[in-house]
């Protein structure tokens, strides 16, 4: 029973997790979001605990739920509170995998009563959001740091030039030209990139074993 314990390959291993979507604010009813049901994170998360790792996983608003003595589920809503928390245990973790779909925008300032109705055409101003995954990518000593990418064109280009320049170590292309591909579906069909810019095409299937090949890739790679 011990032999089989450590045999775990992620044992004793931390790592980060990001999930879903980020919610920006608008007034204090409203806010910008999109699509991501947190799927893939949580499978992610879950994969990670089954191969031995304890699990920071830093989620975005979603309907999930995962309890695991070896999860600590950490909820945020905005951006900048996703930021704040991945940085809090960035330094101690081995690995990060950054799967949510961070908000690139958000409104400028945030109206502190509702914003009211009228006729005319109206306008939002947006500033950028903090790039976490580039912000780790810059600090990065020896975590093995993955990203995703999400694209509609130019997908293997767009994902090997975020590969680069966020200094990532590997990168899941999320294609979502594929129709049961992506947001709020139960599959996802991914290719996954190193930094010697290898490929590995996966077909689509579930999210729970799209997590299980991307963890499979990683530990392929890890210590070298
Ligand atoms: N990401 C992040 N923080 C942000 C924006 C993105 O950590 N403010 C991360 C995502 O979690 C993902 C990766 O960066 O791991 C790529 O996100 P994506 O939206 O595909 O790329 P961007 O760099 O935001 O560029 P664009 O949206 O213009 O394609
Ligand atoms: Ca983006």
């Amino acid at each position: 029973e011990k032999d089989i314990v450590s045999k775990l390959p992620l044992k004793g291993k931390k790592v980060l997790i990001t999930a879903g979507p980020t919610y920006e604010a608008i007034d204090p009813v409203r806010f910008i979001g999109n699509h991501s049901s947190g799927k893939m994170g949580y499978a992610l998360a879950a994969t990670a605990v089954n191969l031995g790792a304890e699990v920071f996983l830093i989620s975005g608003p979603t309907h999930l739920d995962i309890q695991h003595s070896h999860i600590k589920l950490v909820r945020i809503t905005s951006a900048e509170e996703m930021y704040n928390a991945v940085h809090q245990v960035y330094n101690q973790v081995d690995m990060a995998i950054l799967s949510a779909a961070v908000a690139d925008y958000k409104p400028a300032t945030v109206a502190s009563q509702k914003i009211k109705k009228k006729t005319a055409v109206m306008q939002i101003d947006l500033a950028p959001t903090k790039d976490i995954l580039a912000s780790l990518g810059e600090i990065k000593e020896k975590q093995f740091l993955v990203g995703f990418a999400l694209e509609t064109n130019n997908e293997l280009e767009n994902a090997k030039n975020k590969l680069s320049s966020k200094n990532l170590d590997a990168i899941v292309l999320n294609s979502l030209n594929d129709k049961g591909a992506g947001f709020g579906k139960p599959t996802n069909k991914v290719t996954f990139i190193d930094k010697n810019l290898t490929e590995v095409a996966f077909s689509l299937k579930p999210k729970q074993e799209v997590a299980a090949d991307i963890f499979n890739e990683i530990l392929k790679r890890l210590d070298d």
